[in-house]
């Protein structure tokens, strides 16, 4: 990318003692583009010392982000200063003075909340570092950080609220499992939710909570909703798949289903956590039927009811009875 964009220069500047006119705009940095520093000398990827202060490991998508940061720097070559703050703005902070102190190159952070950092992103930029946002965004003056590669949340909201007034015909009684409570993902996936939903007025938030973008407390918060107003609930939407999945769990807990059979199916089910019980209704008829057939053709005596020989399973032991049904 430098390169090119050097070469371009170089290119246009010879064709500008040619031609004498101005550069073509495209050529020039726009206001959002960082000038760049000719007199520095040009760096590869190997010479790059990159600090990164991650957010934790609350999510499945976080802990493929981290994957993709790591990967991507031991295939370049790139030094990587790695950190993972478990979720606490205090520690992220202490890991970009950390980079400060060693004077990486370039710091990456996804800010874990959007406020409250402009302190520290000043002191990277006295020191001459500049910062990159990855995956969410900051709230501080446009001059503390070089740019933001992530997505746009609330856009994310206004999919999820379309999806969701698809899903019900816009008539549902909605609770809301919240990510972490001042993240730019939560804001925007909130607002964005809500702004679509100004169109369906049947369509009602009954409940929002947050459920810190994890899966232990999308069961919890899911739980005591259910617990409050299991009755009215009929759509769930959740800021993140972790919390969908938790939600998912508490609401299979909730809802006790027993049914009639106890075929494999069923084992395999309760094994699954997804079903309570199985009454046993046994269709091995076979050898039964005929041993009676036999009987009655040779003029024994039958009884006028045989009753078949049934048990009922639980979730407990059905793992070590499976192996043992023919059904
Ligand atoms: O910032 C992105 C969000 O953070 C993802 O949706 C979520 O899963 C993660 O924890």
């Amino acid at each position: 990318m430098k390169i090119s964009r050097t070469l371009i220069l170089v290119a246009s500047t010879l064709l500008l003692i040619v031609q004498g006119c101005t550069p073509p705009p495209s050529i020039a940095p726009t206001a959002n583009e960082t000038p760049l520093d000719s007199a520095r000398p040009m760096k590869t990827y190997e010479d790059l010392v990159v600090g990164f202060a991650q957010i934790g490991a609350e999510s499945e998508w976080r802990t493929a982000d981290t994957a993709s940061i790591k990967q991507e720097a031991e295939r370049l070559g790139v030094e990587l200063k790695f950190m993972d703050a478990q979720q606490k703005q205090e520690n992220q902070i202490l890991a970009l003075r950390t980079f400060i102190a060693e004077r990486v190159d370039v710091i990456g952070i996804s800010p874990v909340v959007e406020t409250g950092w402009e302190e520290v992103f000043q002191e990277a930029k006295d020191a001459g570092i500049p910062i990159i946002l990855v995956d969410r965004s900051a709230d501080v003056p446009a001059d503390q950080y070089v740019t933001y590669l992530g997505s746009d949340f609330l856009e994310e909201g206004h999919k999820a609220a379309r999806v969701m007034a698809t899903l019900t015909n816009g008539n549902a009684k909605i609770v809301e499992l919240v990510g972490t409570l001042g993240s730019a993902p939560a804001n925007g996936r909130y607002k964005g939710f809500r702004e679509i939903l100004k169109s369906y007025p049947d369509m009602q938030i009954i409940g929002s909570e947050s459920g810190d973008f994890t899966r232990a407390r999308g069961r919890e918060v899911m739980r005591k909703f259910l617990q409050k107003q299991a009755s009215v609930i009929t759509a769930v939407y959740a800021h993140n798949d972790d919390m969908a999945l938790g939600a998912i769990q508490a609401i299979e807990e909730y809802i006790k289903i027993v049914s009639v059979d106890a075929a494999r199916g069923a084992f395999e089910a309760m094994i699954a956590g997804k079903l309570n019980a199985t009454i046993e209704c046994n269709p091995l008829l076979g050898p039964q039927f005929f041993e009676l057939a036999l009987k009655v053709v040779n003029g024994e005596a039958v009884p006028k009811r045989v009753p078949s020989v049934e048990s009922i399973f639980f979730p407990d032991n059905a793992a070590k009875i499976l192996p043992t049904r023919k059904y």
